[in-house]
């Protein structure tokens, strides 16, 4: 059997086409799920409105530093996967999570499939960035969403090489969120939570921030809240902003009030979000799938941090990086006026999940190889 190691929000959401598929396919699987995330309203809401089976694990890791956070699943991590022996371990993203996931199966020798491997935003600051330059050094099977994911994977010497030792595979299969949004965009559309609130706010920006670079710093978060609701003014819209916990916990301990215009919400479950990022004007966010979710929706975007590890958004000319909140009503302004009119979705055809599972049962179960 292979194991899915997960532990949040996001990994449940790009995940959840590739354990579809494992189903479809008849590959044995098992979920581990971290404990990454724990909160309601960023876990099992996910499982539960994605239709996902229950994990059979929960590590229970929760909040801490860093540091011990990786610790606490790792240490968890080992004593499962030398229980449950499996074939691989598929891990997705770069969280601490995925840092824990790989680490605990390489040092046990378990193959490590990467779902969405070679993202780089070039800068080491960000746990991001470490975390998924370790997983793709230490994965075996390698599944960059696009070429230049690919490029940056051969760039490190980390390449195709299905005889040599130790072998390695990169197959390009597109991002697993594509999957995502079409699966689920029939079941958004009728969302009446959505409903509900853009009867209120019919015309409005979608905003979400949970970054360490934007929230850990007050000031810099209130500078950004206080451009995005002169924008807001401007253009007469309603700002939506669902609150990631980490961006709740520093508008709490710093009595930051939220300046009129903008409309602070609980975390959406998914069909509500998506809903909502469907009908927005303008996506203002520092998340990487909300990103790509807005960019396949053909949605403008800013994206309020110094760098992107999506960097073929700011090819099109759908999304323009807003590091400074002072710019941030000029590049609204901008894209909104100069965005080209259509793109095409540069990632992938919504066949992501299937493609990945196809090419694990061929490597893993296949006669010749077993
Ligand atoms: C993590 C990932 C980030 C990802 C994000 C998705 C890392 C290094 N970061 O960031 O890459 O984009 O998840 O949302 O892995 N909290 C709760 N309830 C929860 C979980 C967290 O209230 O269920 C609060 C706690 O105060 C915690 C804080 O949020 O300290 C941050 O949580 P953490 O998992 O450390 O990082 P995220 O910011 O969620
Ligand atoms: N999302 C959601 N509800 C919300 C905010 C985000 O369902 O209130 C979804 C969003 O559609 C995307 C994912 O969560 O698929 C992105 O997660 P997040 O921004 O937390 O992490 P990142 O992608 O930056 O790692």
């Amino acid at each position: 059997m292979i194991i899915f190691i997960l532990g949040t929000r996001p990994e449940i959401i790009k995940l959840a086409p590739v354990i579809r598929a494992a189903e479809a396919q008849g590959m044995p699987y098992s979920i581990i799920h971290t404990g990454q995330h724990y909160s309601p309203e960023l876990d099992t809401v996910f499982f539960r409105q994605l239709n996902l089976p229950k994990p059979a694990y929960n590590l229970h890791a929760g909040s801490a530093s860093h540091g011990v956070q990786t610790a606490r699943m790792l240490e968890r991590l080992d004593p499962l996967l030398h229980q449950v022996k499996p074939r691989a371990v598929i891990i997705q993203g770069d969280t601490n999570t995925v840092l824990a996931g790989a680490l605990a199966a390489a040092k046990q020798h378990i193959p490590i499939a990467h779902v969405e491997a070679g993202l780089r935003s070039r800068d080491m600051r960000m746990p991001e960035e470490q975390n998924r330059i370790i997983a793709d050094h230490l994965s075996t099977y390698l599944y960059p969403p696009t070429r230049e994911a690919a490029d940056n994977l051969t760039a490190e010497g980390i390449t195709h090489q299905p005889d040599g030792k130790p072998e390695r595979h990169v197959l390009i299969t597109g991002n697993t969120i594509v999957d995502a949004v079409h699966q689920h965009l029939p079941l958004a559309r009728e969302d009446e939570e959505a409903q509900r609130i853009l009867k209120q706010h019919p015309r409005s920006l979608l905003l979400t921030l949970h970054r360490p670079e934007n929230t850990d710093d007050p000031e810099r978060l209130k500078a950004y809240l206080q451009a995005i609701a002169s924008l807001a003014h401007q253009l007469t819209l309603s700002v939506l902003f669902p609150i990631h916990p980490r961006t709740e916990k520093t508008l709490h301990e710093h009595h930051i009030s939220l300046p009129e215009h903008i409309i602070p919400l609980k975390p959406l479950p998914y069909l509500t979000f998506l809903n909502l990022l469907q009908h927005a004007r303008l996506v203002l966010t520092d998340s990487g799938g909300v990103q790509e979710e807005a960019c396949i929706l053909q949605k403008p975007i800013l994206t309020l941090r110094t760098s992107t590890e999506r960097p073929e958004t700011i090819r099109i000319g759908c999304n323009i990086l807003t590091p400074q909140p002072s710019m941030l009503v000029k590049n609204a302004k901008r894209l909104l006026t100069s965005k080209p009119t259509a793109w095409e979705n540069p990632y992938g055809d919504g066949r992501a999940g299937e493609r990945i599972i196809t090419h694990l049962k061929e490597v893993l179960f296949t006669s010749h190889r077993s």
